[in-house]
């Protein structure tokens, strides 16, 4: 049940509260979601004044709200909004806090506290917090949400976990991974588990390798300061690319409860095996781009891009070949790629099947050689498409390919961002779509030892051109030259 509550957020002067927060908040007003009363704090160090905070309101949320922005909605959202001054590393700020969120005929007693600021924060705010008395539970809940990479890596995040737990029980913790607000990421839940038509094929008896893409056209743009220290590997495989692995892999859970859903993915990340240096050379590959073409405009090559080291050696592309070994995935290969400065955005699952196990039409001018795919397109296509070889209309024995379309969203369907999704299941208390620290530290397991691998080695950074598909080192991950990355979920000639 969602009850009124006051979320505060940390670095809403920043990039995420502008880019993702304030517009995610605006849409669930406008769609009359926000329990009446819910207010909301932006804390920044600008030392903005009302004005300031809604001029600035205004112009971000006049760039991202759908369809222009609503001037009814856009006051009613500023009515329940305040801007807060403070610093994060100065007790006054929270002794500040304290005194405004303690008048209840204003601020509902259960808080929300958003870290939309630099990981090495959380440990800090939470703990200033507590001095503060603003995570005691006497009165309503407190809830504080923070953004991935949790960690840098495996020892840093128990280190993180430790100091969170010191002051608040996992129950109060929300770790996003926006992906799993994407409800084509949900789909493939309902897809696998709400229909009987694919399960018994999902499994190696019929699957012969899962790819999972991430490929998007833009650089490192104005993040540099985190994406130099983070890395390709860090920023998506360790999250996002894993957290789909583990919805294509997992067995049905008990309930779609959030412990049932963290127990069953833990199982697949704790399945996969894991990668050793004999491996490493075999099963992963890193790349960072190099001067090119992207959308007919010349780019930059990575280390000319402003804020990065000249000398630096963070990977912008990551590409791993996983083996999950359990008794449903034994031998079937999982390939994980995404890179920035790709040729374009796209995200997908795609499913390759093996053959059919005769060739009855060789004798025939029949392509029986085309696997089936399964394609799930995350964005921009919001697809699932399931590619077939059917007989083509004539007196000839010939065929062609094409496509079951069970697609998720029809054109006159409003498309959320994957935040709001997320911030009204933090209202409810709703923890399934978030990660459990099980989870976090599962999937550390799985890239600490690939980015020590990677670290111990002196090896140059192999380049892809900007605007291109990545290294031509990514092609011989796969085991047969038959085999090749599926850049689109578009049917194929
Ligand atoms: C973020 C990463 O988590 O996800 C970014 O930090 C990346 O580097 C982004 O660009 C991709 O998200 P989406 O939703 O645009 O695919």
């Amino acid at each position: 049940m969602k009850e009124p509550c006051t979320i505060v957020i940390f670095g809403a002067t920043g990039d995420l509260a502008r880019s993702k927060l304030l517009p995610a908040l605006y849409h669930l007003e406008a769609a009359g979601r926000l329990p009446a009363d819910t207010r909301i704090v932006a804390s920044g160090r600008r030392d903005w004044s009302a004005d300031d905070w809604h001029s600035k309101a205004r112009q971000a949320l006049s760039d991202k709200a759908r369809g222009g922005l609503d001037e009814k909605v856009f006051s009613r959202f500023i009515e329940r909004s305040e801007y807060f001054r403070g610093d994060l590393d100065n007790p006054e700020l929270y002794r500040g806090l304290a005194t405004l969120l303690s008048n209840r005929q204003r601020h509902p007693a259960n808080t929300v506290f958003y870290m939309a600021v630099s990981p090495s924060a959380y440990g800090s705010i939470a703990r200033q917090l507590h001095g503060a008395g603003l995570l005691r539970q006497n009165q309503g809940w407190r809830r504080i949400v923070v953004e991935k990479p949790f960690g840098f890596d495996l020892q840093s995040a128990e280190a993180l976990q430790q100091q969170l737990v010191r002051f608040l029980q996992e129950e109060q913790i929300y770790r996003i991974d926006h992906y799993l607000g994407k409800g084509t990421v949900q789909n493939i839940l309902v897809f696998r588990f709400g229909n009987v038509l694919m399960e018994p094929l999902w499994n190696r008896n019929y699957i012969d390798h899962v790819q999972i893409t991430h490929a998007e056209p833009q650089g490192v743009g104005s993040r540099a300061g985190f994406y130099d220290h983070t890395g390709a590997m860090r920023d998506m495989v360790q999250s996002h690319l894993l957290q789909l692995l583990t919805f294509v892999a997992m067995e049905a859970p008990v309930s779609m409860a959030a412990e049932s859903l963290h127990d069953e993915k833990i199982k697949v990340l704790r399945s996969i095996r894991p990668m050793d240096l004999e491996h490493l050379q075999r099963y992963a590959v890193r790349a960072r781009y190099g001067r090119g073409t992207v959308a007919n405009h010349s780019a930059k090559g990575y280390l000319e891009e402003p804020g990065v080291d000249p000398d630096s050696r963070t990977e912008t592309y990551a590409a791993l070949k996983l083996h999950i070994d359990n008794w449903r995935w034994s031998g079937v290969p999982f390939y994980l790629r995404t890179g920035k400065r790709l040729a374009e955005k796209q995200s997908m699952v795609a499913i390759c099947f093996k053959h059919p196990p005769q060739q009855f039409f060789r004798a025939s001018h029949i392509q029986c050689e085309a696997n089936n795919w399964l394609l799930m397109g995350i964005q921009p296509d919001e697809c699932l498409r399931v590619e077939m070889t059917v007989k083509t209309p004539g007196l000839e024995m010939a065929t062609r390919r094409t496509v079951l379309d069970a697609s998720y969203r029809r054109e006159d369907e409003v498309a959320n961002d994957a935040y709001e999704e997320l911030l009204l299941d933090i209202l409810k208390g709703d923890r399934s779509l978030f990660l459990s620290y099980r989870e976090v530290k599962s999937a550390w397991r799985v890239v600490d030892p690939v980015l020590q691998g990677w670290a111990a080695q002196n090896r140059p950074l192999a380049e892809y051109a900007a605007g291109s598909w990545g290294p031509t080192e990514a092609d011989a991950l796969f085991d047969c030259d038959c085999h090749f990355w599926r850049n689109s979920p578009e049917l194929m000639s």
